[in-house]
């Protein structure tokens, strides 16, 4: 009897662990923003490079500014860049631009973040 009790306590007890480890790993992952790097990895990386270098481009206040006014300041410095002004255009930029916007200003070249690997991803 006593041996039973103690053997689902057990049971409940790595229960309880699988799923803190679950939920744990993944708020860990969106705080990678993991969103937006795969939107970037779509979108710019074809002209910017990695994203942790394309996100250290600008500091977190000019990455704000790019984005205001329904993106004013980042369209005219692709204006002469067709290929980037289609890009802008896509629906999927426009789905995703809010997670885009979280990754640049998170990892922003004044944001501490330095470019490295972890088992998710390796700056490219
Ligand atoms: C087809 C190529 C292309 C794509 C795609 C593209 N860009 Fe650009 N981008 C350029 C060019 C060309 C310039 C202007 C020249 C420069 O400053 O390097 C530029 C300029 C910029 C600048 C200004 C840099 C500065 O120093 O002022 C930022 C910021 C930027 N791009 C971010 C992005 C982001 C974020 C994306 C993805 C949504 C993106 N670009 C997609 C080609 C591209």
């Amino acid at each position: 009897m006593y041996n039973s009790q103690k053997g689902n306590l057990m049971y409940f007890k790595s229960i309880f662990i699988i799923v803190f480890l679950l939920i744990s790993s993944l708020s860990a992952r969106s705080n990678y923003s993991e969103r937006g790097i795969v939107t970037y990895k779509k979108l710019c990386k074809q002209c910017h490079g990695n994203p942790y270098k394309g996100a250290a481009m600008l500091k977190k206040k000019q990455w704000k500014v790019m984005f205001k006014d329904k993106d004013k300041k980042f369209l005219s410095v692709h204006m002469k860049n067709e290929k980037a002004m289609q890009t802008m255009q896509k629906s999927y930029y426009k789905n995703r631009r809010k997670h885009l916007m979280k990754f640049l200003i998170s990892s922003a070249s004044d944001s501490g973040v330095v470019p490295a690997c972890d088992g998710n991803f390796c700056g490219n």
